[in-house]
């Protein structure tokens, strides 16, 4: 197996090189986020390596419509992806988690995000508190190590579509995950896919 590149632009595959360095040196993810941060930082503020059909909402995806989840990158064992998630104007995404560590941040556009976490801390419950807001704006970015910050919901802010860049400890888009609904306390299986490639087990796109 081979890793997998969607984007192939030079600064890109420099950041990933940077990535892959880091996360082979360092198993501790706040010592691996602390050293990730400077090159993370820099690539959000890059204009020279997203190409345009990564950064366009999609009508339809397993993210809800109107948003688009595309891979960019991931590791051959699949045990860390990079990604784009679009989000048209006003839309929201599902509140879900992500079940790995990472750091995701603002490439264009604004974004609102609700972070909650289980009610009592009870990983089990479908209640959830609101424990914090935020407001991205380009070059904004925030890092999260499970259970802390796990679960979010996101709105775009601005009169575009807003482009967050993820870069999480595992496959995202092809794990099975969790989507919450606050009214009934619901939790609910989740797997949001991407846009334009298939997990294993799914035909090829
Ligand atoms: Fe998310």
């Amino acid at each position: 197996m081979t890793d997998e590149f969607c984007v192939r632009t030079a600064p890109f595959c420099a950041f990933v090189r940077r990535v892959n360095e880091i996360v082979d040196a360092e198993a501790l993810p706040e010592r691996a986020i602390a050293l990730l941060k400077p090159s993370f930082s820099a690539l959000l503020v890059n204009d020279l390596w997203l190409p345009e059909e990564f950064a366009r909402p999609a009508a339809v995806s397993g993210m809800g419509s109107g948003i688009g989840s595309f891979l960019l990158y991931r590791r051959s064992d699949h045990s860390l992806s990079i990604s784009s998630l679009v989000i048209s104007p006003g839309t929201k995404t599902p509140i879900h988690d992500h079940l790995a560590w990472g750091l995701v941040g603002l490439y264009r556009g604004e974004q609102h995000e609700e972070v909650f976490q289980p009610r009592g801390l009870d990983p089990h419950s479908g209640a959830l508190d609101l424990i914090e807001r935020r407001h991205l704006r380009r070059g904004d970015f925030y890092d999260l190590i499970p259970p802390h910050g796990d679960i979010h919901r996101v709105v775009a802010a601005d009169e575009g579509p807003s482009v967050s860049i993820h870069l999480l400890r595992n496959d995202v888009g092809c794990v099975h995950r969790h989507r919450f609904d606050l009214e009934s306390a619901a939790v609910a299986p989740f797997r949001s896919g991407y846009v334009n490639v298939s997990c294993s087990d799914e035909e090829s796109k």
